[in-house]
């Protein structure tokens, strides 16, 4: 099974959760690749067979920047990832409300469009009540290995 994790961060958290979840899926057996240039292109050539998107939220709810152009890229060319498993790991901070996390619930919803499986429901780390939120994703990330070797 070979994962592609997917990270788009402003300040570098979203990142380090991304490497705890490199380390940790590694650990369980996993194949896993990062994204490093963030383009679809780049993401088809991996031929991933397992998606895992971190990405924190910025401005009003948007993407962070480094995340914006692929986003664009799936909308518009809307590869499908029929049947692909994935996961989402939203980082933001429920005190800006409405839009809190909305970036990984866009990715979440444009996965489900482009008829990718979620197989564990979005993580949400919630930056007002954690300070390790790298650590915090381990029980949920326990989940998701087991459910992509299910
Ligand atoms: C300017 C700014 C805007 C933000 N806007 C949102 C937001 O709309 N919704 C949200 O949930 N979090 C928002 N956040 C909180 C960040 O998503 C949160 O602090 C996250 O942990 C940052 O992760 P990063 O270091 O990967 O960028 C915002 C933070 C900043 C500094």
């Amino acid at each position: 099974m070979h994962l592609v994790i997917v990270s788009g961060t402003v300040f570098g958290t979203a990142d380090l959760v991304a490497d705890e979840a490199q380390n940790f899926c590694e650990a369980g057996g996993l194949k896993v690749s990062r994204l490093k240039a963030l383009n679809l292109d780049a993401l088809l050539a991996l031929q991933p067979e397992a998606l895992l998107v971190c990405t924190s939220t910025t401005g009003m709810g948007e993407l962070p920047e480094p995340l914006v152009p692929l986003f664009h890229e799936m909308r518009d060319r809307f590869p499908l990832f029929t049947a692909v498993p994935f996961g989402v790991i939203a980082l933001g901070d429920a005190a800006y409300g409405d839009t809190f996390c909305q970036a990984g619930e866009e990715f979440r919803e444009l996965l489900l469009e482009l008829q990718a499986r979620e197989i564990e429901p979005m993580l949400r780390l919630d930056a007002s009540e954690t300070v390790t939120p790298e650590t915090d994703a381990e029980p949920w990330l326990q989940r998701f290995v087991v459910a992509l070797q299910g």
